[in-house]
């Protein structure tokens, strides 16, 4: 294969947004590698990249009001009324959810994607077949078959459309398991420069879970929930396998309130847990960060005792189809985070340096920025120990030991509710496909109780 030269108008053109240095090791890489980064080079916007560059010198935006947003919590008997309307919107079709995967996992130190981890406590079942059996389970309880959307990355997307289908997509038909990609940004150095992280290859990373809106639209999926006559959307995070996928209660409630996204939570009760927080800005609904609010927030308290500040943000959301067209059309401004990351990046002299201290911006798009733009938005709190127990860390908090023992302990519990003998500190596990509920459990057991073995009892 031929050396690859850059045009003499591209290299101007990088000249003159202060990029010329792109080029500088040019001769030396590789034919393959030439082409694949003048494509790479070719796909950069200019403007957009000039834009990124002049927010790491704006001025902070201008401090915004905070207030703490009491969550909607119901009782037995709401529930049950939330729980039939979501069903019925179920039934009709008119669902369909999504799971965002497209992060590094970078804190896990995992080698593949998240979804791939073992979580299941007896079976080890992965994350991507906990979900994948509860899109079928429930598709099958409403007689009409749920599309789920996977949200990849350029990071992940080989290996997680290979993991699925060597693993037969766990039962979920072709036509109903849809793989979307989100886009990569570039990372630049602290002075705005483009970088390397080998030759040739330049430094990027994925656009934050806020690319699922442009995944969304770019990928056709809008187009096709609105051929298909699907009009909501559930989103949750690769990372909590308690996350009840597309739960009724939580349909019924956003139905009920006519809104146009919905966000559910946990209560926070200790002031220092690093878990972002729905509250009010400025008036409006919306994600408040652990590092944006002052220690005398975060231990604030109602009159009652409980934090003043405590919708623990699960990264659960229920979106309506026109709401996302709306937010994803060109011309909304959803706005970008920047943080500051250390990362490996060849020199001048193309040597490869391991940073000591952070060295590049990353620029990202938030999803739950797009809350305050909503007609109406309800926030639903729901027990933690049944819904949320994310999968972080190797160890400590939030890692596969805490999560593994929060699937055990829920089971447990359904297990003893259905009448079943639990003895203390046995591992426990139900199945999607047995049940996805207390109730759908004790009907499911009736007549046969499960027997329990040595490693457990596992239904
Ligand atoms: C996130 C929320 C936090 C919430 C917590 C609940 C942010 C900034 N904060 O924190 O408010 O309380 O979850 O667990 O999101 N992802 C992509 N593409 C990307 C980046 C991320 O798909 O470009 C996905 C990841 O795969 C993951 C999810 O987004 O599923 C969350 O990302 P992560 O960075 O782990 O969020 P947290 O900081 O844990």
């Amino acid at each position: 294969m031929t050396k690859t030269r850059p045009h003499p108008f591209m290299i101007k053109t990088f000249e003159g947004a202060g990029q010329g240095h792109v080029f500088d090791h040019h001769d030396s890489l590789d034919p393959d590698r030439q082409v694949a980064l003048l494509s790479q080079l070719e796909a950069l916007h200019l403007g957009e990249l000039a834009e990124l560059i002049a927010l790491m010198d704006a001025p902070p935006a201008q401090t915004s009001e905070i207030a703490p947003l009491d969550p909607l919590v119901p009782d037995a008997a709401q529930r049950a009324t939330l729980a039939e309307a979501g069903w019925e919107a179920l039934r009709a079709g008119r669902v369909a959810v999504l799971v965002v995967a497209g992060g590094q996992g970078t804190r896990l130190g995992w080698p593949g994607p998240k979804g791939t981890y073992p979580v299941g406590p007896l079976s080890n079942k992965t994350l991507f077949q906990l979900f994948a059996e509860q899109v079928l389970a429930l598709g099958a309880r409403a007689g009409r078959p749920l599309d789920f959307y996977v949200m990849t990355s350029g990071l992940n997307r080989d290996e997680t459309e290979a993991f699925f289908e060597e693993q037969g997509r766990f039962g979920l038909a072709p036509e109903q398991l849809h793989y979307l990609v989100q886009a990569d940004l570039p990372n630049v150095t602290l002075e705005g420069r483009l970088c390397f992280t080998a030759p040739g290859e330049l430094a990027t990373s994925p656009n934050g879970h806020g690319g699922t809106l442009f995944a969304l639209r770019d990928g056709k999926a809008l187009e096709r929930m609105a051929e298909r006559g699907q009009d909501l959307l559930f989103y949750w995070q690769v990372d909590n396998p308690l996350c009840a996928v597309a739960d009724p209660v939580f349909l019924g409630a956003h139905l009920a309130a006519d809104a146009e996204a919905s966000t559910k939570v946990v209560e926070k009760t200790d002031p220092t847990e690093r878990v972002g927080l729905v509250a009010l800005r400025d008036g409006k609904p919306g994600v408040v960060e652990y590092s944006e609010m002052t220690p005398a927030q975060q231990s604030q308290r109602t009159p009652e005792g409980a934090l003043a500040f405590r919708a623990g943000n699960m990264a659960v959301h229920l979106f309506g189809r026109e709401f996302l067209e709306r937010v994803s059309a060109p011309g909304f401004e959803l706005g970008y985070h920047l943080a500051r990351k250390k990362v490996a990046i060849l020199n001048g002299a193309g040597v490869l340096v391991e940073p000591s201290e952070p060295n590049v911006v990353k620029f990202e798009r938030f999803v739950f920025d797009v809350l305050p733009h909503a007609r109406n938005h309800v926030t639903l709190q729901v027990p933690r120990e049944e819904e949320f127990e994310p999968l972080k860390n190797a160890e400590g908090p939030y890692s596969p030991e805490t999560v593994k023992a929060a699937l055990s302990s829920r089971a447990a519990r359904w297990l003893t509710a259905a009448g079943v003998e639990v003895p203390d500190g046995v591992s426990c596990e139900v199945s999607p496909l047995t049940a996805l509920d207390p109730e759908q459990l004790r009907a499911a057991l009736e007549g046969s109780p499960p027997a329990s073995n040595a490693a457990g009892i596992s239904v």
